[in-house]
């Protein structure tokens, strides 16, 4: 899988891609993430991308002409499976979504900034908008990282142990039970007997009805 990423800020996401599952996915050659300077594709002095919104308020928006210049270099390349545009008022994600997503192979996202993107770009490229939260964040680039995090630790073979996604919280639906490692006995806190008796049959009863 490829994920491209559209930001005025791309290096606010590349130490999180550059750590932990994500990297790892990367240098797999499981998934390819790049990260695109919107202030590249402009033709607007001073590498200008934002400006005022027709009407007046407070707040910039991102122009469309860098924004569609962008949009239509990748294009070029790839035919992507979703053009997605993280907003607060975009669709709740949820694992149902990023299990959709992590079967696709050519994935565009766009983070806004300021008070969002020229409507324009919406209604011309955007396939799927997505919010990660009914809070308003500074730009999309968290939601993007939280985007591809869910996706990315989905594709297979990028966690080790292929049960582990099978099994994490919300993926049926049901929390995950808790869990515990070394010591038994932590400041007079001790491990659930059942864990430490080596009845699987057990334990997987126990874990059922956490
Ligand atoms: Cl996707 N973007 C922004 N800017 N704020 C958000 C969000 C996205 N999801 C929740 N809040």
């Amino acid at each position: 899988m490829r994920i491209d990423i559209i930001s005025v800020v791309p290096k606010l996401m590349e130490s999180f891609f550059d750590h932990s599952i994500i990297k790892r996915a990367r240098e797999k050659d499981l998934l390819q993430i790049e990260l695109h300077n919107l202030r590249d594709y402009t033709s607007y002095r001073h590498s200008q991308v934002d400006d005022y919104q027709f009407g007046g308020g407070a707040g910039l928006v991102l122009m469309a002409e860098p924004l569609a210049n962008a949009i239509e270099a990748l294009q070029k390349d790839r035919n992507y499976d979703e053009i997605i545009f993280l907003t607060p008022d975009g669709k709740p994600f949820d694992q149902g979504e990023a299990n959709q997503l992590s079967l696709k192979n050519n994935l565009l996202m766009i983070c806004g900034h300021y008070k969002g993107i020229d409507q324009r770009i919406r209604d011309l490229f955007v396939t799927k908008e997505i919010s990660i939260g009914d809070y308003v964040l500074s730009g999309g680039e968290l939601a993007a990282a939280v985007v591809s995090d869910a996706i990315g630790r989905l594709i297979p073979g990028v966690l080790n142990d292929e049960s582990s996604a099978l099994t994490d919280s919300f993926q049926d639906d049901l929390l995950a039970p808790p869990v515990y490692t070394r010591p038994e006995n932590f400041r007079g806190q001790h491990v659930p007997e059942v864990l430490i008796g080596g009845n699987h049959a057990l334990i997987e009863k126990w874990r059922s009805e956490c």
